[in-house]
């Protein structure tokens, strides 16, 4: 006989309870608990082993993989060379992709486009919106896309139903706006609650797998940047690509959190315009604000993926009014920061304990890289100070908890980048330049060498500096 029953499931995580907790013992989430209704369903996996151990022969055989056909020349192309790129060479026929993004960040957008090049190339696409009327896509359409005549909307949140003409169209790209706006008869709680999203995300992958088109579902963010509720989203999904940037910028970057195609480090650049997402090909000139040198500002060399240009690291010093000095930063690791700030104050000796420091990315990217280590102490340091780094001045380089620079990847590729677009000299870890024996590298093996060859060597300014690095321990 069965029973009602409910659980209460964990909206960000979905940790499943039988009864109610006002905090998640998994993700440590306050208040995320709902009650869901269970529905009962019937162990189809079990139900037949039986029969299958019998030698029924409906189960299905292993194979070899010498006999299994390789799908790898069968990707096909978005028409946006970023985001093949991100995606690792195209998309793969039956792989499930799931976009994440703050509300306004453009992934509507984004996917629109997407749809038209693919119904350009002559590909079935449908997209089905739950978010927005069709006559709002079509507004949308007019202004994006080229072929938007090629593309089938949907306008359903209904799962089945959605499923179900999906599998009718048969469409070679089908892309979901929103995943979180979908809702099966089967549960009770409403649309974007864990197991409505995860119902609908395993209804798609089953869709996927079975049928070969390419789903891509896109998914709101929280304030957090967990892809809205269920991080048990990412799990299923064969490729996780957030969408990130300050919506009040143009520029937007796109990268891969989890890749089963590919690799996880590349980076694609769009501006946001008036006509929609335009990749951006060369980043290099997008991150300098151009104005000149000024205290706390220095420039980095970046590498994310296959790209490498510079980016513009500021930092502002001002002592604290607080008992506990605030470190804030922008694009940058909270966590690195504390440890670039312990490494300044104690071998650069600069007086950073009760200084509030702020350090921002500018242009609203997010730099990962450690390389970014010694941009980020030479902001600091040049913004404490006062002092700007010397003229046409880049750098890049990882900073150990010692004091010492450690060489970084790709530093020719640095190098190079850095003269291309108009840099003199590049401060960077000694290794580094000794491979190079080059004359546009000062090498520096730990950060007080690096600090004296960035800043401009006028006997005052460097005064100033020295004068520092007598203050304090
Ligand atoms: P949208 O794709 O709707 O974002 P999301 O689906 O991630 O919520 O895009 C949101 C913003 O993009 C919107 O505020 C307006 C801007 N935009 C442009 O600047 N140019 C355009 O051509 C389009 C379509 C949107
Ligand atoms: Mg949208």
């Amino acid at each position: 006989m069965s029973r009602a029953t409910t659980v209460f499931t964990c909206s960000q995580c979905g940790r499943r309870e039988a009864k109610w907790l006002g905090h998640c013992p998994d993700c440590g989430a306050w208040d995320s608990f709902v009650e869901e209704a269970l529905t009962e369903v019937t162990p189809r996996g079990r139900a037949r082993s039986g029969k299958a151990q019998g030698g029924g022969g409906s189960a299905p055989a292993p194979l070899r993989l010498a006999a299994v056909a390789s799908s790898a020349t069968e990707r096909f192309s978005t028409g946006i060379d970023e985001l093949d790129r991100v995606l690792g060479g195209g998309i793969v026929p039956g792989s499930l992709v799931l976009v994440g993004g703050e509300p306004g960040i453009g992934k509507s957008t984004l996917l629109l486009q997407v749809l038209d090049k693919v119904a350009g190339a002559g590909r079935s696409t449908l997209l089905v919106c739950g978010e927005e009327s069709a006559a709002q896509v079509k507004m949308r359409a007019e202004r994006v896309c080229a072929a938007s005549d090629d593309i089938a909307v949907l306008a359903e949140t209904q799962l089945e139903t959605v499923i179900e003409s999906v599998a009718a169209a048969h469409p070679a790209l089908v892309v979901v706006d929103s995943v979180q706006t979908l809702y099966s008869d089967g549960f009770t709680s409403a649309p974007g609650s864990v197991s409505q999203v995860r119902e609908a995300a395993g209804a798609f992958l089953r869709l996927a797998k079975a049928t070969g088109t390419v789903v891509i579902l896109i998914g709101h963010v929280t304030k957090e940047g967990a892809i809205a509720g269920p991080r048990v989203l990412e799990h299923m999904v064969d490729t996780t690509l957030q969408f990130e940037g300050d919506r009040h910028r143009f520029y937007r970057t796109l990268r891969a959190t989890k890749n089963r195609f590919g690799s996880t480090d590349e980076l694609g650049i769009f501006e946001m315009t008036g006509s929609g997402l335009v990749p951006v090909a060369d980043p290099s000139r997008l991150f300098l604000d151009g104005a000149g040198p000024s205290a706390g500002a220095v420039v980095h060399i970046a590498v994310e993926g296959t790209r490498c240009f510079p980016v513009e690291v500021q930092a502002l010093v001002s002592r604290s009014e607080m008992a506990v000095p605030r470190r804030v930063t922008n694009g940058f690791d909270r966590n690195r920061l504390a440890m670039i700030i312990a490494v300044l104050t104690r071998h650069a000796r600069l007086p950073l304990s009760s200084h509030d420091v702020f350090v921002t990315i500018a242009g609203g990217i997010r730099i990962d890289e450690p390389a970014a280590d010694l941009a980020v102490a030479l902001a600091i340091a040049s913004a404490e100070c006062d002092v700007p780094l010397s003229p046409r001045v880049a750098v890049f380089g990882e900073i150990s908890l010692t004091g010492r620079l450690r060489p970084c990847s790709q530093s020719e590729r640095r190098v190079g980048e850095a003269t291309r677009v108009g840099f003199a000299r590049v401060v960077a870890p000694v290794s580094g330049a000794a491979a190079q024996g080059d004359q546009r590298v000062s090498g520096a093996d730990d950060l007080r060498a690096a600090m004296a060859l960035a800043f401009d060597p006028t006997p005052a300014r460097r005064g100033h500096i020295a004068a520092s690095d007598d203050k304090g321990v």
